[in-house]
């Protein structure tokens, strides 16, 4: 793949944990030597619950700071907050009157997870926010959005906005595609095999974020469930935990699941694990090591330097679309 228009994001709504980095973040640095990449920290989706203001803004440096660790270099992608930009709210609100539909919102599976069975007492912005991502996308001429699975639902409703636009007030998007990997999509809790490891999740033991303290991530690979077989192979409808925790081991040190079924034929889960915190205690030991080396002030002027060449590109996009729906 190459020269193409690459864009992403992640939102600040709490710590980002090895399921967030499996998933997308450690696609997005291959991809910007031939390509153009974009990569927003999406401020505006983050308050879609109610989030602490202090924390919110902290959170925009931690973000960007994680960006720059795990490999992004400014010089090369364009690194932006979503909120520097008000293109995007500006056209969140023209694709909800053109091109989003209720129907299609009412699919969204994210939604109903998140909002549970207090549908009518959540946000409208909750409900809305994948026209505010298809906004995000559209903007930049998008053509391939790497994400974890559970957001590629939310690529194929941009798309399908898009192909909405374009059909009834004349070409001006690009279609995106999402990008998903093929191992590592989505990155399981570590207590419990059925649910989505969660950077909003009330309980961390869940998770193991890019930050934890190194013993405290050990502990929590060691406390990790698995079954009562005590043999090691994947299988993800039979041994969900175990085959979650492979995918982990291979994605974090960089071996393939056959081989470390073949290593492993014969162990039991303790020395298993044992290697597995080894690997995830090594690969976090290097990604703080460089997470420590920036500064904030180095963050915040990679996002001032990020919005101006951002809102060039969201601008001229934004300006093409008013015309096409008279609003100038
Ligand atoms: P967010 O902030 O929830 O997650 C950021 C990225 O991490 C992926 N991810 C996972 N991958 C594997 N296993 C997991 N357990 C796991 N949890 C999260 C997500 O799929 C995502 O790629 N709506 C988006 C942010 C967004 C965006 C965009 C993304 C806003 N605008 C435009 C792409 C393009 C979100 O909430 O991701």
């Amino acid at each position: 793949m190459n020269d193409k228009i690459i864009f992403s994001g992640i939102q600040p709504s709490g710590r980002l944990n090895i399921g967030n980095y499996i998933g997308a973040l450690s696609q997005w640095p291959k991809m910007q030597a031939e390509n153009n990449c974009i990569f927003c920290v999406v401020d505006y989706h983050a308050i879609t619950v109610k989030q602490d203001p202090e924390e919110l803004r902290r959170r925009l440096l931690e973000i960007t700071k994680t960006y720059l660790a795990a490999g992004i270099d400014p010089e090369k992608s364009i690194i932006f907050r979503q909120s520097d930009i008000s293109a995007h709210t500006e056209l969140a609100w023209i694709l909800n009157c053109a091109g989003a539909r209720i129907a299609d919102l009412n699919k969204m599976t994210q939604f109903k997870d998140k909002a549970g069975k207090n549908q009518e007492s959540v946000s409208v912005g909750l409900y809305d926010y994948p026209v505010l991502m298809a906004a995000d996308i559209l903007l930049y001429g998008t053509e391939i959005v790497p994400v974890g699975e559970d957001q590629k639902q939310h690529v194929e409703l941009a798309r399908d906005i898009a192909k909405r636009f374009n059909n009834d007030y004349g070409e001006v998007f690009e279609i995106p595609q999402a990008i998903v990997k093929t191992e590592g999509a989505r990155i399981m809790s570590l207590l419990d095999p059925m649910k989505k490891m969660s950077k909003s999740d009330d309980n961390q033991n869940n998770c193991i974020a890019l930050l934890d303290d190194i013993e405290e991530a050990r502990k929590k690979i060691m406390r990790a469930v698995t079954d009562s077989e005590d043999s090691i192979y994947f299988d993800v409808a039979e041994k969900p935990a175990l085959s979650n925790l492979l995918t982990i081991y291979a994605q974090l040190g960089n071996r393939e699941i056959k081989r470390l079924e073949k290593d492993y034929k014969g162990k039991g889960y303790g020395e298993f694990k044992k290697d597995l915190a080894d690997v995830v205690v090594k690969f976090l030991e290097d990604f703080q090591a460089k997470y420590n080396s920036i500064s904030d002030e180095e963050a915040l002027k990679v996002l001032e330097r990020g919005k101006e060449k951002a809102e060039a590109i969201a601008n001229k996009k934004l300006k093409e679309v008013k015309e096409l729906i008279g609003i100038k």
